[in-house]
């Protein structure tokens, strides 16, 4: 089976079986990564460019790290330290890269749609590593591979997102995904992060009470605060937001079930989630880094033509 999109731009654009594809294969690749030899021939000769025209740890080394496992060749651009800042444009910088010869794409960039854009110009496969505050596809993925990997299912799986809604990528994609493939969801968060549109457009619930919130789900995706994106005031400090949303053990232990708790990282300790819940047994965030590898070498293998594997 192969994929039904040429570009990963967003879940958006993934049928169901495209993501089943995705998820099916990221599992085999996890298998391939627990072996002493941990790389695999299958990109031999594809030529890879990671653009990042904004800040990344985990996404960048993750799909750096992919490359490599899958025994591509890999170019790393980072915007700061490129002629962008001399005030080239960005189907320039590209169009100049693609000329030696490059067959894929990964961009990371503040603008949404920047992708797309991309896309829309160039004869190479684009995977989107987070547009603005539109979708990170290649995350959405991983919090549902981890998602699974931990509970079993995602059918009927009961999700809280929980934080800055308007702001995030994050719970685009995992929204995207999550309807896609069967599981109820639900936005959380201060009214002034959570966009009056998302409950209809998207038929998922929203709550504002955050131990609520935690005592219907059986995961909560914690979302940083986007500072960063916002350019106006929408709550009056980090310490209320902290008051009134920040989840700690204490809050975890009033609940009478054990819920899993994610987080897409980087984490702002003791602002949305204090050390004692995101390190605590219930939590899976370092399993969502280490799955992001084998997702992401799923992803660029089946955008590269690579068919799903049979056992
Ligand atoms: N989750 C995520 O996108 O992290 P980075 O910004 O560090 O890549």
């Amino acid at each position: 089976m192969q994929l039904s999109v040429k570009h990963l731009l967003g879940i958006r654009d993934l049928s169901r079986q495209d993501i089943q594809i995705i998820l099916d294969t990221a599992t085999q690749f996890k298998e391939v990564l627990q072996r002493p030899i941990k790389k695999v021939p299958s990109l031999r000769d594809v030529t890879i460019v990671n653009l990042f025209f904004e800040n990344s740890t985990r996404t960048r080394i993750s799909f750096e790290l992919a490359e490599k496992r899958l025994s591509a060749d890999s170019i790393n651009f980072t915007a700061s330290a490129s002629s962008v800042s001399k005030g080239e444009t960005l189907l320039d910088t590209v169009n100049n890269i693609l000329s030696m010869k490059v067959d894929m794409v990964v961009m990371r960039h503040s603008a949404s749609g920047a992708p797309h854009f991309l896309a829309k110009h160039i004869p190479a496969a684009i995977v989107n590593a987070g547009d603005g505050i539109n979708e990170h596809p290649t995350q959405g993925l991983l919090d549902a591979f981890s998602m699974r990997e931990k509970l079993g299912r995602l059918e009927g799986l009961k999700v809280a997102i929980i934080g800055d809604i308007m702001h995030s990528r994050v719970a685009m994609s995992n929204i995207y995904l999550l309807k896609k493939m069967g599981a109820e969801v639900m936005v959380a968060g201060p009214p002034t992060l959570i966009p009056k549109y998302i409950q209809e457009a998207f038929d998922i619930r929203v709550e504002y009470n955050l131990k609520k919130a935690l005592q219907w789900c059986d995961v909560a995706n914690v979302l940083r605060i986007q500072l960063e994106r916002q350019n106006q005031v929408l709550f009056s400090s980090l310490r209320e937001y902290s008051l009134a949303y920040g989840i700690n053990k204490q809050i975890l232990d009033s609940l009478d079930k054990k819920i899993v708790i994610m987080h897409p990282g980087p984490i702002n300790r003791g602002v949305e989630l204090d050390s004692d819940a995101a390190d605590s047994a219930q939590s899976i965030i370092l399993n969502q880094v280490e799955n992001g590898v084998a997702v992401r070498m799923a992803v660029l293998y089946l955008l590269s033509g690579g068919r799903e594997m049979t056992n």
